[in-house]
């Protein structure tokens, strides 16, 4: 399928106006425990539907905000977060962002993760890098885990991990520069792209918290995979674990 990659950022960018509507981040309902949904997340997806239904026929919507049950992978998926950090959005802590991906003939072939408090847009096109509102990303170089600023996710609706995870944390805590939590796992692995951290973790990620994030972090130069090492299928959900590459390795061991 082809895709002008301008294009669809300039696309992103124009909803914008909707994302931050504070009054639509006010309308909320809880999901299930600690997982929110707000008319900002139903109004950008069903927006952005339209458009790309519109656009490219031939592709499928994968979002968070609806029922996938009928998405055929033999087929190009847009595979979408329409807020990535509903509970960021709800407090106006202004670190979410939209996350749009492209699975096609059996790979990611672009992703964008766009930051509309900043106006960052982090794009990637499969074998052609990674970039930062135009910019060239190439992950950190670091090498020592005493001198990484690691991100971890905390997996906010799996209650039955914290025990494991913040082990996990203070460990890693010990031993490198910092941690950081943002809240949004799609952003938190563009950071990772754009070398501002050595490498963001977290169980349980869905598709599209990390697709378009995946995407960022290979062609800037970085690694994904499971928390085994293993290569990522995107088509499921998995304990990801997303790095410069010789920090990864590193912690690794500490799961
Ligand atoms: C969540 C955010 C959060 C992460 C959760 C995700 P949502 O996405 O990425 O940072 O910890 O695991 O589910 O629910 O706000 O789209």
């Amino acid at each position: 399928m082809n895709v002008r990659l301008e294009e669809l950022i300039e696309l992103i960018k124009s909803l914008r106006p909707l994302f931050l509507d504070r009054t639509g981040a006010g309308e909320v309902r809880e999901k299930g425990l600690a997982d929110f949904v707000t008319a900002v997340d139903f109004r950008v997806q069903e927006t952005l539907r339209q458009i790309l239904e519109e656009k490219y026929p031939e592709a499928q919507l994968l979002g968070e905000e609806k029922d996938n049950q009928e998405i055929d992978f033999e087929r190009p998926v847009w595979i979408l977060d329409p807020v990535d950090g509903t509970t960021n959005l709800i407090h106006d802590f202004q670190h979410s962002t939209l996350s749009l991906a492209l699975f096609d003939q059996g790979e990611l072939r672009l992703g964008i993760v766009y930051q509309p408090y900043t106006g960052e847009v982090f794009s990637a096109e499969k074998g052609k890098g990674a970039f930062l509102n135009g910019r060239r990303l190439k992950v950190s170089e670091e090498r020592a885990m005493e001198r990484s600023l690691i991100s971890v996710g905390t997996s906010p609706y799996r209650h039955e991990l914290a025990e494991e995870n913040f082990r996990i944390f203070q460990e890693l805590f010990l031993a490198c520069s910092d941690i950081r939590r943002l809240g949004s796992a799609a952003l938190e692995l563009a950071y990772v792209a754009a070398g501002r951290t050595e490498a963001f973790f977290e169980r349980g990620l869905h598709c599209w918290d990390y697709a378009a994030g995946l995407l960022l972090v290979q062609e800037a130069g970085g690694r994904v995979t499971d928390w085994l090492g293993e290569p990522v299928d995107i088509r499921t959900t998995r304990d990801i674990l997303a790095s410069n590459g010789p920090i990864g390795e590193k912690v690794l061991e500490f799961f």
